[in-house]
């Protein structure tokens, strides 16, 4: 038997074999050269995820494109594994707009969303000449302003609220009425928003955009809203002779975060929306609009792996902590959102007992894994979180004065450091007294 790499071994924990050789030699070898916490990301799982997803969806949409939600996970190494892959970027802040320009992307190939632009971020979405992906009347009037002060044409799509709940967690369900995204199809608002753009000279529309949440696990949510979405596009068409460039449904495919749980195939969602959009397309006529898409979590969260270090293990009269050195201010999913997620004990093989995986940072509710059957570790010992890929790092802070973790990039065999740990300077460099 060939011995094995260090994506065997990370599949090994997903896979639920963490008590394996293969996972003890990878995780204690990364933990060596990179110290600890640390987050993992497995390059070959973003390129498969990337390529299910594109293939599931290009046979049946032939005309696609397909961004990624910079938001989920910004590190420049996991950019250029998908933009090689031809995903093009969303992005919902100036910061992320200097981000994927970093990253080698054009300026017109980037979706800058977000329901609370500033001036200066108009600005450059006009000067790149990005689409500007508009939230409100009052934003549209300053983009036109913004562009034909700079003597160009803006191109912009709307966001749209369609109304339509997809049943995901509150926090994270953007499309109902009360959410404070997009312009409303009830009531009129997004077709005026429509009608008004048509008469600004600096404005090109060019699409028109939704994202109904994250983490949805149902196909419904999405073919509700692509009904209204292409009826209200066959409606732009009939009355104002509109032909967009494209029709953006989202991002939000679930992923699965517990063991035997599917999360949302892109085949399926395909298949369920292919003979919506066909329909639409054909009633439509002309030169069709695109399909696009921009998940951010599907294509990164399975990839990464949190891999913690035990420091003490605390059996008290009501519970059995086994206190890590990271916390929610390294893996905030948990303590915000009540989020699973699944927690490996790496080498440990005793019988499995109820605990709960406790943070190192000052606050009741880090707590980690909560209530889990695992074979007790002891200090010293490693304990993996899977599924960390999508809004970890990327919700990290320095709080409690832990400044944050190491990142790295895994490809077969190969670790590479793909951002140093931050250090005590790191902590102070900003401060100016
Ligand atoms: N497009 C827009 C406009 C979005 O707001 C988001 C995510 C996405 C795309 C990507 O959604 P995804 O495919 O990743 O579900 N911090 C939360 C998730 C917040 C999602 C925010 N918007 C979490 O940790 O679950």
């Amino acid at each position: 038997m060939s011995p094995s790499t260090l994506h065997d071994g990370l599949e090994a924990l997903r896979t639920d074999r963490a008590h394996e050789p293969a996972a003890s030699s990878a995780v204690s070898r990364l933990a060596s050269e990179f110290g600890t916490p640390l987050y993992v990301y497995d390059r070959e799982t973003i390129v498969s995820q990337f390529r299910s997803l594109r293939a599931a969806f290009a046979s049946r949409f032939p005309k696609l494109r397909i961004h990624y939600a910079l938001k989920a996970n910004g590190n420049g190494a996991l950019l250029a594994v998908l933009r090689a892959e031809g995903a093009a970027p969303e992005v919902v802040s100036l910061g992320e707009i200097v981000m994927a320009l970093r990253a080698g992307w054009a300026g017109d190939e980037i979706l800058f969303t977000s329901s609370s632009k500033g001036p200066e971020e108009i600005a450059k979405a006009v000067e790149i000449g990005a689409v500007l992906n508009v939230d409100s009347r009052d934003e549209l009037e300053q983009a036109a302003t913004s562009a034909a002060a700079a003597g160009k044409r803006v191109r912009i799509s709307f966001r749209i609220n369609p109304g339509v709940d997809p049943h995901t967690l509150h926090h994270i369900n953007t499309g109902i009425p009360e959410a404070k995204f997009g312009l409303h199809l009830d009531g009129g608002l997004a077709r005026a928003a429509y009608a008004r753009a048509r008469e600004l000279p600096s404005v090109a529309i060019t699409g028109i955009h939704c994202h109904i949440g994250s983490q949805i696990m149902e196909t419904d949510g999405y073919v509700a809203t692509a009904r209204k979405m292409l009826a209200f596009v066959r409606e732009l068409k009939r009355d104002f002779g509109l032909s967009l460039e494209f029709v953006d449904l989202g991002g939000g495919l679930a992923v699965p975060y517990h063991d035997g749980e599917e999360g949302l195939a892109p085949a399926v969602l395909a298949a369920a929306l292919a003979p919506v959009w066909s329909e639409a397309m054909a009633a439509l006529g002309g030169d069709p609009p695109a399909l696009w898409l921009e998940p951010g979590r599907f294509f990164v969260a399975p990839s990464g792996f949190l891999v913690t270090r035990v420091n003490s293990v605390k059996t008290t009269t009501v519970k059995t902590f086994v206190n890590v050195n990271a916390g929610s201010n390294t893996l905030l999913r948990p303590a915000m959102y009540a989020a699973h997620h699944r927690a490996r004990v790496v080498g440990a093989s005793g019988a499995p007992e109820i605990l709960d995986v406790a943070g190192d940072v000052c606050e009741t509710g880090d707590i980690l894994a909560a209530e889990r059957r695992l074979p007790r570790p002891r200090a010293g010992d490693f304990v993996v979180f899977l599924d960390a890929g999508a809004y970890g790092f990327a919700m990290a802070s320095t709080y409690n004065a832990r400044p944050l973790p190491a990142e790295v990039l895994v490809d077969g065999d190969t670790a590479t450091l793909i951002r140093r740990r931050g250090t005590f300077e790191d902590l102070f460099r900003d401060e100016t007294k």
